[in-house]
């Protein structure tokens, strides 16, 4: 992110009415968030409480001993006193250190043996603590999340599980375990994401050109992006579309003046093709 950003897209954001902010110690922008949240609030437009930030637990930093720490820093960079919601960034663990993704002489990832469950009990001591009010996961598939679930002496479940979720992947059965055990799906890429190569399947068609969002669109006088993000918030699914353009960001938010007949719904649901754009390959 080039440096100011990130404080400038936030700020716009928080004015034109956004409360959920996304981020994470990896995306190196925690330090504008937290300065965008903070101006707003000397400013009198918001109160802490009505902002919810998520931050995420990296891969580097899954061994028990290591959460709280890791959070804290996170709370130091952000220069507030809690998060919202914690969630474990991926259910993969790299080795400890500095090198965020830890590779070998070969170009491999130097994975790193811990109990997921672990971890787990770590992010609950952090809620108790008080230093995040809710904890979750991301990436996790149901194998994972059942390994949580019915861990003995479980004591607060995951609220939420945020991954990949739009009209081409649209996670019907996923949906349907967390919907039946309370834990919110938070659909990342809603969008169908940039048209970066470099960790993006760029194979799959973008999304925003496909003709039924536009074509529904139309109708009711808004872009294929206002349909997708409508699309899934009507179904449960919460959405965190990413722009650092304010035209698109006031955009993003102009969805909740109209609403998507059944018929649109289903035959929305209908694109999913079952692909991901984001592949994660570790
Ligand atoms: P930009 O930051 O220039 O607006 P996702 O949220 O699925 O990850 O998608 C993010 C991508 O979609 C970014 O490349 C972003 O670019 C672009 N984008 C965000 N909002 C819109 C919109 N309303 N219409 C078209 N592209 C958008």
């Amino acid at each position: 992110t080039p440096k100011g950003t990130c404080l400038e897209s936030v700020k716009i954001a928080i004015d034109t009415g956004y409360r959920h902010i996304d981020g994470a110690f990896v995306y190196y922008n925690e330090h504008e968030v937290g300065q965008a949240i903070r101006e707003k609030i000397t400013e009198g437009k918001i109160k802490r409480e009505d902002i919810f930030y998520c931050g995420k637990l990296w891969n580097t930093c899954h061994p028990p001993e290591l959460v709280r720490p890791t959070l804290e820093k996170t709370l130091k960079i952000l220069q507030l006193d809690y998060v919202d919601l914690y969630i474990i960034e991926l259910p993969m663990a790299f080795k400890p250190g500095d090198a965020i993704y830890p590779k070998d002489e070969n170009g491999k990832f130097i994975y790193h043996e811990t109990d997921l469950c672990a971890t787990w009990e770590a992010m609950e001591a952090c809620k108790d603590a008080g230093l995040a009010k809710s904890i979750g996961v991301s990436n996790f598939n149901r194998r994972q999340l059942e390994m949580i679930l019915n861990k003995p002496g479980l004591k607060h479940k995951p609220v939420s599980n945020q991954v990949e979720c739009h009209p081409y992947f649209t996670q019907p059965k996923l949906l349907e375990f967390c919907r039946k055990h309370d834990i919110v799906i938070v659909g990342y890429s809603p969008l169908g994401t940039s048209r970066d190569e470099t960790w993006v399947n760029v194979s799959s068609p973008p999304l925003l050109k496909d003709p039924v969002l536009n074509a529904i669109g139309k109708k009711y006088n808004k872009t294929a992006a206002q349909v997708a993000l409508r699309f899934s918030i009507q179904r449960g699914v919460v959405v965190i579309p990413k722009s650092f353009n304010p035209q698109r960001i006031r955009e993003n938010f102009q969805i909740f003046d109209f609403s998507l007949t059944e018929e649109e719904m289903k035959e929305i649901e209908a694109l999913n093709k079952n692909v991901r754009y984001v592949e994660l390959l570790m």
